[in-house]
């Protein structure tokens, strides 16, 4: 069964984010760094994976942590030197690493020299690099009734000209008019400048929204992102991401991967399937993280396994032999996973079991630092303690909304970036590990001195070689890259099976999403006696032929070959 797949480097590669603010300070400042990375890049290929793909690293103002870019062709201060960044570059490609970096072109900083230049008057040359309108009753209100997405208005007046630049995220952060084609070949010129010097591709900021809809004009009236509709895959983004491939991206061996809110299978076949009208390797979908909220994770309800399972049966069968998926439950914009899908009480193994969980489906999967230690969410309590900014800002609209400051600190503790975005745990030693300053920029976790690397390096069974051993299965079995997924026991609230298929061989994937004993019954035609367990995080497990009895969060890899 199915063994007409295109082989593609990106299809078998496991890919490692690193945000480096937190990530390893190397110069004693307190502020994660390229030197940090740099003395980390053994450690990083002892996981398993095959890439890096690195947050901004540019010159910016933070007020985005970096999403919020001033300069686009160099490395921030806070990060280090060009030449920090070509030695992690040359590091990690010796290692047989390769380096994926953030392109962010919806928008810039409000510092980048274009829009500093956009703002000065109205016949300025770089005015249509942006979004300008006059306001509607006297200019007292913005052009429309679009929201930024991180809450409040998408527009912010200014006073020079006298009218409202377009911002969908923060008013620091203005969107680029991508319908000018000054502002495209500025685009491709940054892609071919860090392609060139050696990058081996690009994670494409929100790239489904750089299509504006002619005349912007009023979306359905919500409180965060109104007016998506208008932008969110919008018309011209077909083009215009086919110009960046064929005019640029064709010519070097590279890979993207665009971020894309509200995608579906559907949409996004059309986006990312294999053939000449390709215009992305493979899209980040937010769906399977929508298992225990509505949209956005501000809005939090019971966590539910079959949605969860839905959704992923959907992404699976649609994709398959047509695109590729990129698989992920963490990154720098979501709050940790264990506090989400798994279990505080059982973390290392809901940890392992969530690992599997997603690395044993077909697609590209992809990393975020800490995950593999089982980084858990530090739950602030109060908003000065956090530093994001949609944090604040969403912060501010639900206590506008009624909500009390103690529900909002609830939800908060739940919902926000920051929770992601604490320092990695390196060691139980003095701030983790992870700076020699007397303070790291921003709060460490508290469990760090049990929860650290140092510690995981030292038990055999830890999370961290949990996912060594997991990356070295995926590498060197074809299944687990190459194979169909078919899903099992779709009605089961606790249980999550799958098989894959490939060639003559079969594999079965159980997880257990149930803090209590499950039971397991084997989907017809898998006997489980006949199976090798190649992978499972509890030891001496038992068995029958057609079934178990699954202990907490428990996960099991059977492989017939
Ligand atoms: C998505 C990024 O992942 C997020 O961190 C950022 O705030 C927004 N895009 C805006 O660039």
């Amino acid at each position: 069964m199915a063994d007409n797949i295109t082989r593609s480097w990106y299809k078998e590669m496991a890919v490692y984010q690193i945000w480096p603010r937190s990530f390893c300070d190397g110069n004693g400042d307190g502020i994660g760094d390229l030197k940090g990375v740099l003395s980390k890049l053994d450690y990083i290929k002892s996981l398993g994976v095959d890439a890096i793909w690195f947050s901004p690293l540019y010159v910016s103002p933070f007020k985005d942590h970096g999403y919020d870019i001033a300069d686009y062709r160099n490395i921030s201060p806070d990060f280090g030197t060009m030449e920090d960044f070509k030695a992690v570059l040359d590091g990690a490609h010796a290692r047989g690493l390769k380096v994926i970096m953030d392109l962010v072109i919806n928008h810039t900083s409000d510092q980048h020299k274009w829009f500093l230049e956009s703002k000065k008057s109205k016949d300025n040359p770089y005015r249509d690099y942006y979004f300008w309108r006059k306001g509607r009753l006297g200019n007292k209100l913005p052009p429309n009734d679009w929201k930024s997405n991180f809450a409040g208005d998408a527009w912010e007046f200014d006073e020079t000209t006298g009218e409202w630049y377009l911002h969908l995220f923060a008013k620091e952060q203005p969107d680029l008019n991508m319908d000018n084609p000054k502002v495209r070949q500025e685009v491709k010129d940054i892609m071919k400048y860090w392609l060139d010097m050696g990058v081996d591709g690009f994670r494409e900021d929100v790239i489904t929204y750089i299509s504006k809809k002619e005349g912007l004009p009023d979306g359905f009236p919500i409180p965060i992102a109104a007016g998506m509709e208008h932008y969110n895959d919008g018309p011209h983004l077909h083009e215009y991401l086919r110009e960046f491939r064929h005019d640029v991206l064709d010519n070097y061996d590279c890979m993207t991967v665009g971020e894309a809110p509200m995608m579906t299978p559907e949409k996004a076949l059309k986006h990312i399937a294999e053939g000449p009208d390709q215009e992305l390797n493979m899209m980040f979908n937010f769906q399977h993280m929508e298992a225990d909220c509505l949209f956005v994770s501000w809005v939090h309800v019971p966590f539910s396994l079959k949605k969860l399972k839905k959704v992923y049966n959907n992404w699976q069968t649609k994709l398959y032999g047509k695109a590729w998926n990129a698989n992920y439950i963490e990154n720098h914009d979501q709050p940790r996973i264990i506090n989400r899908y798994g279990s505080l009480k059982f973390r290392e193994e809901s940890a392992k079991m969530l690992a599997v969980m997603y690395i044993c489906q077909s697609g590209t999967p992809f990393i975020y630092q800490g995950q593999e230690i089982g980084m858990t969410n530090i739950g602030l309590t109060e908003i000065g303690q956090y530093d994001d900014v949609s944090t604040r800002n969403t912060y501010q609209l639900f206590r506008k909304l009624g909500f009390s400051d103690r529900k909002t600190m609830e939800l908060a503790a739940y919902a926000s970036r920051d929770n992601a975005r604490t320092p990695v745990q390196w060691t139980a030693g003095k701030n983790a590990g992870f700076t020699t300053a007397d303070k790291a920029w921003f709060h460490i976790n508290p469990n760090y001195t049990e929860v650290n690397v140092e510690a995981a390096e030292a038990d055999p069974d830890s999370i961290l070689n949990f996912y060594r051993q997991l990356l070295k299965f995926r590498k060197e079995h074809d299944i687990v890259i190459y194979g169909q997924f078919i899903e099992h026991d779709h009605d089961n609230d606790k249980l999550f099976v799958y098989s894959r298929h490939y060639k003559d061989q079969r594999m079965l994937v159980v997880c257990s999403f149930c803090e209590n004993k499950a039971i397991f019954k084997a989907p017809e035609g898998f006997d489980l006696n006949e199976g090798k367990l190649v992978l499972c995080n509890y030891k001496d497990v038992r068995q029958s032929a057609n079934g178990a009895i699954l202990n907490p969060y428990e996960t099991r890899v059977y492989l017939y070959e």
